[in-house]
């Protein structure tokens, strides 16, 4: 199976710097885009903290360190990813946003066959391929976070998508970057987010109610289940606002009441409290 070699990345946010990351690292040639030079800045500067961190913790030595960086060219132009083998869409999780950029990477991209992927947990893989010429080579391919850390790659292909690309987008989640895959239907939440996001908003659910503290809640899962963070605490890792928007897609999708999202959360989110990349969730995390 033919591995891509050039990789195009839009959108430098938390997923998007990740994904760009692990990319590098397994030697890819990586082009990053986002809308503005500040946003590129701030993704950058991710990408070399984590490196950074890897290689305090001894998982990267100084040299591939410095490889990995040199793989990975930022861009605010999206022409500028007419050349590539494979695009990973990581831009808000809203589906004016993501059909935007698929609508135009079907203008730019010039190899026909190119795999145009999204990192979307929860707007439909077949209207991001709708947005395009070429539905049958746009998937769902998605990250969990932190993506370096995180071994699961969500693989959703539409009902449009074509079997090469199901395969393609399968060895370069498996063979190129070393992650582990689990398949799921084109549905708001897939498999991962469709458990997870409930529980998260359970959470929110109790602390909104005065059952118990925020720290006990996570405590409670932590040293009770062993779970790596409690709910409160991963919310603010993944983002409330990209925690809302996903509860959003899933609540238009199912009409279920456990997807609705809770009025607290859309308070903190109106207030610009969003999590550990604003400072401030519902833990201080000091200034981001
Ligand atoms: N980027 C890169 N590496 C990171 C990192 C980051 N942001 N955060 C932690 N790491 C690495 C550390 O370097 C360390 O590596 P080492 O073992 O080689 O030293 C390792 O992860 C463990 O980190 P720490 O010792 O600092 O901290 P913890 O042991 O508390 O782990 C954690 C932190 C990895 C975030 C862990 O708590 C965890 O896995 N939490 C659960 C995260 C989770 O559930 N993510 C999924 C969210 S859902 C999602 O992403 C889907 C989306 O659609 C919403």
């Amino acid at each position: 199976m033919e591995t891509p070699q050039r990789i195009g990345v839009v959108g430098a946010g938390q997923m998007g710097s990740g994904i760009a990351e692990v990319c590098a690292r397994a030697g890819l040639d990586v082009l990053v885009a986002e809308s503005g030079t500040d946003a590129l800045t701030a993704g950058r500067r991710r990408i070399e903290q984590s490196l950074a961190r890897a290689v305090r913790s001894g998982k990267l030595s100084e040299t591939d360190h410095e490889r990995a960086l040199a793989r990975i060219r930022l861009t605010t132009d999206l022409d500028d990813f007419a050349d590539r083998d494979l695009v990973v869409e990581a831009v808000a999780e809203t589906e004016r946003a993501k059909v935007d950029v698929f609508a135009a990477l079907d203008k730019v991209v010039a190899r026909e066959d190119a795999v145009l992927a999204s990192n979307t947990s929860s707007i439909p893989i077949v209207k991001l391929g709708r947005a395009t010429s070429r539905p049958e080579h746009v998937i769902g391919i998605h990250f969990f976070n932190p993506v370096p850390v995180l071994a699961l790659v969500e693989l959703v292909p539409s009902l449009l998508t074509g079997e090469q690309t199901r395969s393609r987008a399968e060895h370069f989640a498996t063979s190129v970057l070393g992650k582990q895959v689990v398949r799921s239907s084109d549905r708001a939440g897939f498999v991962v987010n469709a458990l997870l996001v409930p529980y998260l908003l359970s959470a929110i659910r109790m602390l909104e109610s005065g059952f118990a503290s925020a720290a006990d809640i996570d405590r409670g899962m932590v040293l009770g289940c062993a779970h790596p963070m409690g709910p409160l605490a991963l919310a603010d890792l993944i983002g409330l606002d990209t925690t809302q928007a996903i509860a959003e897609s899933m609540y238009a999708e199912f009409k279920e009441p456990l997807y609705s999202p809770p009025p607290l959360l859309l308070r903190m989110v109106e207030a610009g409290h969003l999590g550990k990349k604003t400072g401030r969730g519902f833990y201080d995390y000091g200034s981001a």
